[in-house]
Formats: C-alpha cells, sequence, structure tokens
C-alpha cells in the first residue's frame, strides 16, 4: 500500500532560459548524466514503490513531454492540472486519488527536480519514514536537510530533541524567512532546512487539509468520487482553477500540530539555481563549468556556461559569471546576481 506523487508542474524559471515554461527544468538533463530530472527521480522512487504506483502530477502543457519522457507510466498515473496553483491543491488532488485506490495507502510526494547522490541513504531514510506513518496514521513527515548557510528559499524546522529516536517532533515550521531570520535560527542550532519531500497516510493529509484548508477540501472532495473517469477530468477541468494558490507549505506544514522530521543522511541540492548547479557539477583546474562542450579558457573563473548544440566555447578574463543559451536567448549574469534571473526572464517573459 505504498504510493508516490512526483510533483512536476513548477516552470523552474531561475534556470531560465534553459528551463522555459514550454519546457522547464526537470524535463533537462541538467546534470549532464544522460537522463533528465524526472527521469533520475522515477527510478529513485521505483526501488522503494511499484512503477503502477507512482503518480504524475503536472500541468496539461507537459502531457506530452511526461509520455515521452516516462513510457512505462500509464494514462491514469499522468493527472493533468489545467492551472498552475502552486503544491497544496495538487497534493490534496493526488491524495483523493490515493485514498479512492487504497484508504489505508502511506504516499511520499517528492519534487521532480532534486539531486540525491546516496540512493541507498534515502531509501533507508523513506522506508523508516513509511514505517512511522503505517504505525501512526495522524503523522504529517518531511525530511530535514542540515543547514548552511541562512538561504531564505527554504522551509526552516525545528525540532525538539528526542533522545535516541531518529524522528523528531517539530515544534516550528517557518516557510522562507527573511535573512535576519534564517540567520538566527542557525544561531539556535536545532533547525533543519525542509527538503520538500513529504510521508503521510493518506488518513493524515486528507484530515488535515480539513482542518486547515477547508474550502479547497469542499471543493476537491466532491468532485474526486467518480474515480478515473470522464467525469472526473471534466471536475478536474472546471474546478482546479477555483482552488486557493498555496503551497503545502505554507498551506499545511506551518500550521498543522502533527508534523515531524527525520534529519536525512544523505547529501541534498534543491537544483534551484545555476549557482547550485555549477556546486554538483564536475569543474577543471580553473574551476569553470563548461556543460557538454569542447572549451579554450584562458585567465578566467568560477564560470558556469552552457551552450546549444555544443558549440565550443572560447573565453577570456571573465570570471563568476553565468552564461547560458537557447534557441531564442543568450543570457550573461554575473553568479552572485543569480537570483534575479527571475525578474529578467520576466521582464522579457511576452516574447520568450
Ligand atoms: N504539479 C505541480 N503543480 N507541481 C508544482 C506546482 C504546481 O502547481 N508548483 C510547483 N510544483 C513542483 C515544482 O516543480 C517542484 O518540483 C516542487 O513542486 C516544489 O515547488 P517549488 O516552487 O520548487 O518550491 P520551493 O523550492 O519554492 O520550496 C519548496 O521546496 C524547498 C526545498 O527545495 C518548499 O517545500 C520549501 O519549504 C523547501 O525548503
Ligand atoms: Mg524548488
Amino acid at each position: 500500500n505504498y504510493f508516490a506523487v512526483l510533483m512536476a508542474g513548477g516552470v523552474g524559471s531561475r534556470f531560465w532560459p534553459v528551463s522555459k515554461k514550454s519546457y522547464p527544468k526537470q524535463f533537462h538533463d541538467m546534470l549532464g548524466t544522460g537522463e533528465t530530472l524526472i527521469q533520475k527521480t522515477f527510478s529513485r522512487l521505483e526501488k522503494l514503490i511499484p512503477a503502477e504506483n507512482i503518480y504524475i502530477l503536472t500541468n496539461e502543457l507537459y502531457d506530452d513531454l511526461v509520455r515521452e519522457q516516462l513510457p512505462k507510466v500509464q494514462d491514469h498515473q499522468i493527472v493533468l492540472e489545467p492551472s498552475m496553483n502552486n503544491t497544496a491543491p495538487c497534493i490534496l488532488l493526488s491524495s483523493l486519488k490515493v485514498q479512492k485506490e487504497n484508504p489505508d495507502a502511506v504516499m511520499i510526494v517528492a519534487p521532480s527536480d532534486h539531486w540525491i547522490e546516496d540512493e541507498d541513504a534515502f531509501i533507508e531514510n523513506v522506508q523508516t519514514t513509511f514505517d512511522a506513518c503505517q504505525r501512526d496514521q495522524s503523522l504529517l513527515m518531511t525530511l530535514g536537510i542540515q543547514p548552511t548557510f541562512p538561504h531564505t528559499g527554504y522551509g526552516y524546522i525545528q525540532y525538539q530533541e528526542q533522545g535516541a529516536t531518529p524522528i523528531k517532533k517539530v515544534t516550528n515550521f517557518t516557510e522562507k524567512p527573511d535573512y535576519a531570520t534564517a540567520k538566527s535560527f542557525l544561531q539556535q542550532g536545532n533547525y533543519v532546512w525542509n527538503a520538500g519531500i513529504f510521508i503521510w497516510s493518506v488518513k493524515a493529509i486528507t484530515t488535515a487539509f480539513k482542518n486547515c484548508l477547508p474550502d479547497m477540501y469542499s471543493l476537491f472532495a466532491e468532485g474526486i468520487n467518480d474515480y478515473n473517469t470522464a467525469t472526473e477530468k471534466q471536475f478536474i477541468e472546471e474546478n482546479y482553477s477555483k482552488s486557493e494558490n498555496i503551497s503545502i507549505d505554507y498551506g499545511i506544514m506551518e500550521k498543522s500540530e502533527h508534523v515531524s522530521v527525520l534529519p536525512a543522511k544523505f547529501d541534498w541540492n534543491d537544483l534551484g539555481s545555476w549557482g547550485s548547479l555549477y556546486d554538483k557539477l564536475e569543474k577543471d583546474e580553473a574551476k569553470n563549468v563548461v556543460v557538454n562542450a569542447q572549451s579554450y579558457i584562458e585567465n578566467s573563473t568560477g564560470n558556469i556556461i552552457r551552450t546549444t548544440k555544443g558549440k565550443t566555447v572560447v573565453l577570456k578574463d571573465l570570471n563568476d559569471y553565468i552564461v547560458v543559451e537557447n534557441e531564442e536567448v543568450l543570457l550573461i549574469c554575473p553568479k552572485k546576481d543569480e537570483q534575479e534571473i527571475k525578474v529578467l526572464r520576466n521582464s522579457v517573459k511576452e516574447k520568450f
């Protein structure tokens, strides 16, 4: 009775112009391994969960990309959202569907675009949380990552030290704090980052929605009755976009009193920006990353460069820049300003 939900509906706008609305980062081979991020995530989860129990939740724009990249996945495993309303509605919809299939199910909800190197440690950790959620059907579990700096794009989880048990009761969940708050959390010590990977029983998560987001719950609970039918599809088409646009972190995790965390044993990176990708990829002696291309580089360091069609890269006297392109756009931006790429994209988005 184990299920997985892969969230694959984000746009990945900080990786623009490689990641774009019509072709987001989870469908790209960002690491140069020969597999796209969603393919890597799917095969990681397949080691824990039967392939037919893995659902893909994505925007209807990406229907073809999912089918092309995950040919094993059958029709009923792909759930298409007509609008981008963030992760809470997508998680509620999938939990209700899993509940119809198996009311005693325990499920993992995972992003489709993260980097996890040590798969054995990941599997061991998830198994521990599966067992816990099987035993205690009120638990909402998340995996915690040891923080290294006051990153403002993550959720921060404060937990109670409880002797030898690996699973800790969460006392405070703060989504995306400002810099000063994040810094004070780090100084306190008993904080971890939310990896954005959640584990719970369908009972626990549907109850949490009833309590924390009751309007969303009643909007969806009525329609997901005719499981996998044309009526259900039509219901989603007509009602999904009426749901509140909110993430699971703000909507449920910050509010619920049943949250627990397992500090993870594996190395994790959410590949959230060009800089985090730079950190993970192999560098030349001068610490440049050139993705999938020949290069000739003089007196330059700290750059990440990705061209299309395997163009040879020739570079002189450039430090700490992002140089990336797609067929239409060439972006050149200092690495320290990587968070602004989202804004830059929005200013030219009309066209690309
Ligand atoms: N199906 C679907 N529909 N997926 C979505 C949608 C949607 O509307 N919106 C986002 N996603 C997917 C993204 O593709 C990504 O895989 C995942 O859900 C998380 O969304 P992000 O937008 O990347 O969230 P975040 O990075 O700002 O924050 C979350 O992740 C952090 C760790 O990476 C939070 O859970 C934070 O607390 C956490 O620290
Ligand atoms: Mg993210």
